[in-house]
């Protein structure tokens, strides 16, 4: 199965960007994930091709259009009510509209049940992605990526389509490309195939809520450092259990937020998934 990946952008051009290149480059042109990029621009109905406008309220920036963007999703995924001919691919309920139907939300407007691949709209305000989440996508038909640049989105386009915000952590982006590119990116190394030998899985930061341990290669002494004497030990217990250690410690220290998710060293994580 092909991912399938659709950004929605003011920026086309950007796409695939670094991810035409070396391992995602060659997974495209193998097939194992597409990569189609919408202007969003192309959806605007007045002469002027104009996609936003001043913030309700006042203040500074503009804001991209509910209209505009809501024709744009629409003509990549329909929703079911509208065109049920032409949705297809496997069932799926966006976790933004299950939330909406569970009453998560404050809004009264009736939100579309989709079916098709998950819309996410890049945006600081949006919950911090992880990787389960990536998991999740990567495991699915694909993805629908809105791109914000400078402004923000007209709040009404979330519930009405079922979007999930998604942020890539708390830096701000002059733009949401790059962190399209990175959602993205952290997707396809995850398809099958496409990281082949290179693979290692679960030893990786996150898989299992830990930060990895580090890592050494040779010269044995480089600069007057050396490798710690147990990675030449050829124990391989030995090194596991240094390898554990040196895990737990490195996301007690640098991340005591994974670390207390992962239910810092008593036993079960305290919340299941990073
Ligand atoms: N757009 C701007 N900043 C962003 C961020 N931190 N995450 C996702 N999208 C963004």
């Amino acid at each position: 199965m092909t991912f399938a990946a659709t950004i929605l952008t003011l920026y086309p051009d950007m796409f695939p960007g670094p991810l035409g290149l070396s391992l995602a480059g060659r997974a495209l042109e193998r097939g194992d994930w597409s990569c189609e990029a919408v202007q969003i621009r192309d959806f605007a109905t007045d002469k002027h091709r104009t996609v936003d406008d001043t913030p309700a309220g006042g203040g500074a920036g503009m804001v991209l259009k509910a209209d505009v963007l809501a024709a744009a999703l629409d003509s990549v995924q329909p929703p079911a009510s509208v065109r049920p001919e032409l949705v297809e691919g496997p069932s799926f309920t966006s976790s933004a509209a299950q939330q909406e139907k569970s009453g998560a939300s404050t809004s009264s407007a009736r939100t579309e049940t989709y079916v098709g691949r998950p819309i996410l709209a890049m945006t600081p305000r949006g919950k911090p992605i992880t990787q389960a989440r990536i998991r999740e996508l990567a495991a699915g038909p694909g993805a629908i990526i809105l791109c914000g640049r400078f402004e923000g989105f007209d709040e009404r386009i979330f519930a009405a389509r079922g979007v999930e915000e998604v942020s890539v952590g708390d830096i701000v982006l002059s733009g949401g490309e790059p962190a399209a590119l990175m959602i993205l990116d952290a997707c396809i190394r995850l398809l099958p195939g496409v990281m082949g030998a290179a693979s290692s899985g679960h030893e990786e930061s996150f898989e299992n809520g830990l930060l990895e341990y580090p890592q050494y290669t040779r010269p044995y002494e480089w600069e007057g450092r050396t490798i710690p004497e147990v990675l030449r030990s050829g124990d391989h217990a030995k090194i596991a259990a240094w390898r554990k250690a040196r895990s737990e410690e490195d996301t007690r220290l640098r991340r005591p937020d994974l670390w207390d998710r992962h239910g810092g060293g008593r036993g079960q994580p305290a919340s299941g998934e990073q």
